[in-house]
């Protein structure tokens, strides 16, 4: 078994405000992983095109040279075990999440035989060496934080990735008002997803630190505007 787990916070206790107040529906109570882990209804929630974008930020992440791999936060569905697939022999994941029972359900749907570290570490506060990855990839994360939560997951995502190396962020965008789903996703995300709405607002570099400078920032949108992918080279 190469499934090895470490853990940065070791307060069982320490779980962001925002995740047991707004979240807690969603990943903190042991049931909602019964509820959400399941292919189809993650695909459901994001109007069928979870293996589309998946896909498309595994492609960006350039997974054909060997390296190290961050993934801030865990995902439900097969991201991560689709990312293991596609990963070259000498390559390594470390997958964080704050929730250790986030980790646990993912270590349940990895193969035995996988080689990757299950880190609990709050994406906010993390600890690792700067230049520690040569990429990281946030899925669906910084739609769930408040925004100085935010911009510390980005601040230490870019502190943590080396020069040279990938950022590949997919998200929601605010999609063009001629898109059907521009109402109902309004009112989804105001009433289920209360900071999300600000990435319809900013732009993800805007949470930036002021002093950031980048080799390249590449965005995409899809499916009406209502997703984009950063594709950045630090
Ligand atoms: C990546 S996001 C959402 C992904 C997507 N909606 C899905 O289908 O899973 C969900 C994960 O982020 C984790 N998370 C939220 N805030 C975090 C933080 N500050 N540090 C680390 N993990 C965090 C949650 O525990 C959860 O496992």
């Amino acid at each position: 078994m190469k499934i090895r787990f470490e853990t940065l916070l070791p307060n069982l206790t320490d779980v962001p405000i925002y995740l047991s107040e707004t979240y807690w529906w969603a990943y903190v109570h042991p049931r909602a992983i019964h509820l959400f882990e399941r292919q189809w209804l993650v695909n459901l929630i994001l109007w069928g095109n979870f293996g589309s974008l998946r896909d498309a930020a595994l492609d960006a992440l350039d997974l054909d040279s060997p390296g190290s791999t961050l993934q801030v936060a865990c995902v439900y569905g097969d991201l991560t075990a689709t990312l293991l697939e596609r990963a070259v022999p000498g390559s390594l994941l470390d997958v964080m999440d704050v929730l250790p029972l986030q980790l646990n359900n993912l270590a349940r749907k990895l193969p035995t035989e996988s080689t990757v570290n299950l880190i609990r570490c709050d994406s906010a506060a993390m600890t690792f060496d700067a230049g520690s990855y040569d990429r990281a990839l946030l899925f669906f994360l910084l739609h769930e934080q408040p925004e100085a939560v935010r911009k510390a997951t980005l601040a230490h995502t870019l502190r943590v990735v080396k020069p040279g190396g990938r950022i590949v962020i997919v998200d929601y965008h605010r999609p063009s008002p001629f898109n059907p789903l521009y109402l109902p996703m309004t009112g989804i995300l105001r009433t289920l997803e209360p900071y999300a709405l600000d990435l319809w607002r900013h732009e993800i570099t805007d949470w930036f630190p002021a002093d950031t400078i980048l080799a390249e920032v590449r965005k995409t949108t899809s499916f009406g505007g209502l997703y984009q992918m950063l594709v950045i080279t630090v």
